[in-house]
């Protein structure tokens, strides 16, 4: 489990994350919505222990993590940032092994190395094994990036943004992967994703977060409403059901080009 309790967290005197407090059972997909500075990759920031918050605790399996050895946490939470440098000139294959180290320290095992081409596999990305990552295409680098984490074997993944870049059938593969690490392996999952349909149909809980504070939270079904997007997002919306699943419409375009005829 993940427990938030009364989490603020500042740059300088601004205020991004506001008392937040929300736990995060174990097992399941959530995804993190909320308008471009709601302060979404902040708080999952927090909770990876890579930027300090000025108050409030955040534990990950019972672990708290400010008082929780980098190391020990490595094996517990991985984390996908969503500004991600490469830092030095690596192949796809060298970046995805270091998401063993937190296990190897270095030393990958031949079982290492068969999970490393695992990640590689599941992400669509063995061919591109030995090429350099300033000479892979936007989408590509995505995929080796979450293979890493996907290769760090934690129960707890934080994704920001992993939909970004991807194409539609590897957005599809990502999504697969995401629910059967849920699923099969008992892995708790939080995403932050801007594609709020794709939260609906693939993700077990939605939080909202909004000028850094929780505004609404529950399962898709709830949260997957008119009104509720509408004061969100501010912005009109349609919400229409296709095969059981909710779907939001944005009408913003035709706030943009209001209909003449
Ligand atoms: N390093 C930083 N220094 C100062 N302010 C920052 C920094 N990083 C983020 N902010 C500010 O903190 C607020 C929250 O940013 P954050 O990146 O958490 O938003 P977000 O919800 O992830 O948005 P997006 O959807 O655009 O990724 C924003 O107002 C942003 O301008
Ligand atoms: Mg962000």
């Amino acid at each position: 489990m993940i427990s938030v309790q009364h989490v603020t967290t500042s740059y300088g005197r601004t205020v991004v994350v506001d008392d937040v407090s929300l736990t995060i059972a174990d097992g399941g997909v959530t995804a993190l919505v909320g308008p471009n500075g709601a302060g979404k990759s902040t708080l999952l920031k927090v909770i990876a222990r890579l930027l300090q918050a000025d108050a409030g605790v955040v534990t990950v399996a019972d672990l708290d993590v400010a008082r929780t050895a980098p190391e020990v946490l490595a094996r517990r939470l991985a984390v996908l940032a969503q500004d991600t440098q490469v830092p030095v000139r690596l192949t796809v294959r060298d970046l995805v092994t270091f998401g063993r180290f937190p296990h190897t320290r270095g030393r990958p095992t031949a079982e290492d190395h068969a999970l490393v081409e695992e990640a590689m596999a599941h992400l669509d990305i063995t061919d591109l094994a030995d090429r350099y990552l300033d000479e892979i295409s936007g989408g590509q680098r995505q995929r080796a990036f979450i293979a890493m984490v996907f290769a760090q074997d934690t129960d707890h993944l934080l994704l920001d943004e992993p939909l970004n870049n991807l194409d539609m059938r590897h957005g599809a593969q990502l999504m697969q992967i995401v629910r059967d690490a849920a699923d099969r392996r008992g892995t708790s999952i939080v995403l932050v994703v801007h594609d709020i349909n794709a939260a609906s149909v693939f993700a077990d809980h939605i939080i909202a977060l909004k000028d850094g504070r929780v505004v609404t939270q529950g399962p898709p079904q709830e949260v997957m409403v008119e009104d509720v997007l509408e004061s969100v997002f501010d912005v009109p919306v349609r919400v229409v059901e296709v095969d059981g699943y909710r779907h939001a419409i944005h009408l913003s375009g035709r706030l943009a080009r209001p209909r003449t005829g």
